[in-house]
């Protein structure tokens, strides 16, 4: 079985120091364009905090609009334009130059969005025109100030435009290339643009994009040959939360075939991993919503694990070595990855293996404007021994 701090060449071609991932974790840090059409962007305390970070097997950077109509949040970084490929470009030097590696996390909101922070208070688009009765997202208020704010009901994407977003996505994994990742991963889980449209419930179309299951995976295969072909096979990772109702996600007879149909498709077509997360409870928005400690079942995993040659990622829950270095025992996945863990312990790494304790991060530093404070500010355990021994 594999060692959590053995290296791995992952989709063949990326090699990765360790089995540790630092997954996707929004913190809107950006600055503000000068422009609206920069979005927001990022900058040098940014490219700090992930070169902090660098000693894990791979970053996955926050998540990232693929264009000015996927920002369905405000504060969320972008690589649609030439200010946040110059704020990427910081990031990933820094990472590369502390020896890292790292992945962008592509999405599109769809109809978890709010016309207040869309171009031209525009209307979220989305699958079909559901509303996600009961989400939220954090957009301006009557009186211009952020808070969180109820969803509004989206407009239909018409069939031409779906084939553009595909394009859309294509145009931003070559951005993200540019600017120096290792390659990208696709949101497809929690509820955004990609799992509304495999959802069997909430996908009512009658177009190709909508009915059989190859029409509801359609929007990600699609996605990811282009991506794929920006790219190159092994550089492309899709996160998916099948079960998981966050984005008021109805239930789905379906899940199940269409996890393991997915799962399948993106083995044949070159995809590196398939990183799984735990349940987000549906109550709540970001700031409050609850991670529920549910796994799938192993039973399913291995069936997936039988049709997928490239790497699982298991995320949710995992606090210290012993956890971690049981899930890859059990075989069914081959890397790890810590979120809540990564925000306090920069050297996540290195207290992992020495068995020191890890710090904990307050919950209230998880989404602020407050600069470095909660962010970059966290000291390496080595650095705090060494200073008390010092003194
Ligand atoms: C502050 C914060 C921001 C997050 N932002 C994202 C995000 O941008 N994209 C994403 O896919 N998941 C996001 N997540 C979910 C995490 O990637 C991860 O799945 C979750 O924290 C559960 O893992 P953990 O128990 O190790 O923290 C976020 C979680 C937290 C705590």
């Amino acid at each position: 079985m594999a060692n959590l701090f053995e290296s791995q060449l992952l989709g063949g071609t990326v090699p990765l120091k360790n089995r540790i991932v630092m997954p996707p974790m929004t913190r809107t840090r950006t600055s503000e364009g000068e422009l609206p059409t920069d979005g927001d962007i990022p900058n040098g305390m940014m490219a700090t905090y992930y070169g902090q970070r660098a000693g894990a097997g791979l970053i996955i950077s926050e998540v990232n609009d693929v264009d000015q109509s996927s920002h369905g949040y405000a504060r969320i970084p972008g690589i649609h334009s030439e200010a946040q490929m110059r704020g990427w470009r910081l990031v990933t030097d820094e990472v590369h130059r502390r020896g890292g590696t790292m992945f962008m996390q592509l999405w599109h909101v769809g109809r978890l969005a709010h016309s207040s922070i869309l171009p031209h208070g525009q209307a979220p688009v989305g699958v079909t025109a559901e509303r996600a009765e009961g989400s939220e997202v954090f957009a301006h208020g009557p009186d211009g100030r952020l808070r969180f704010m109820p969803v509004e009901t989206p407009r239909p994407l018409s069939t031409d435009e779906v084939s553009a977003m595909v394009d859309t996505f294509a145009k931003a994994a070559a951005n993200a290339r540019k600017v120096g990742f290792d390659g990208v991963e696709l949101h497809a889980a929690n509820g955004y643009l990609i799992e509304q449209f495999m959802n069997s419930v909430l996908n009512t179309r009658t177009d190709r994009y909508g009915g059989s299951m190859d029409n509801r995976t359609r929007f990600l295969m699609d996605i990811v040959d282009a991506v794929v072909a920006e790219f190159g096979p092994g550089r492309v990772g899709v996160r998916l939360s099948p079960f998981g109702k966050y984005g008021s996600m109805p239930a789905d007879p379906l899940v199940e075939d269409t996890f393991l149909y997915v799962v399948e498709q993106l083995g044949r077509r070159g995809v590196a991993y398939i990183h799984l997360l735990y349940e987000l409870l549906p109550e709540g928005n970001m700031e409050t919503g609850v991670f529920k400690p549910r796994y799938l079942d192993h039973a399913l995993l291995a069936k997936a694990r039988a049709l997928f040659p490239g790497a699982f990622i298991w995320c949710g829950g995992f606090n210290d070595r012993a956890r971690a270095q049981d899930a890859l025992d059990t075989g069914l996945v081959d890397l790890i990855a810590f979120g809540r863990p990564y925000i306090a312990n920069p050297d996540l790494v290195e207290r992992l293996k020495n068995g020191w304790p890890l710090a904990v991060a307050d919950r209230s530093a998880y989404y602020t404007r407050n600069g470095e404070v909660g962010y970059t500010d966290f000291p390496t355990y080595r650095s705090v021994t060494l200073d008390a021994a010092a003194s």
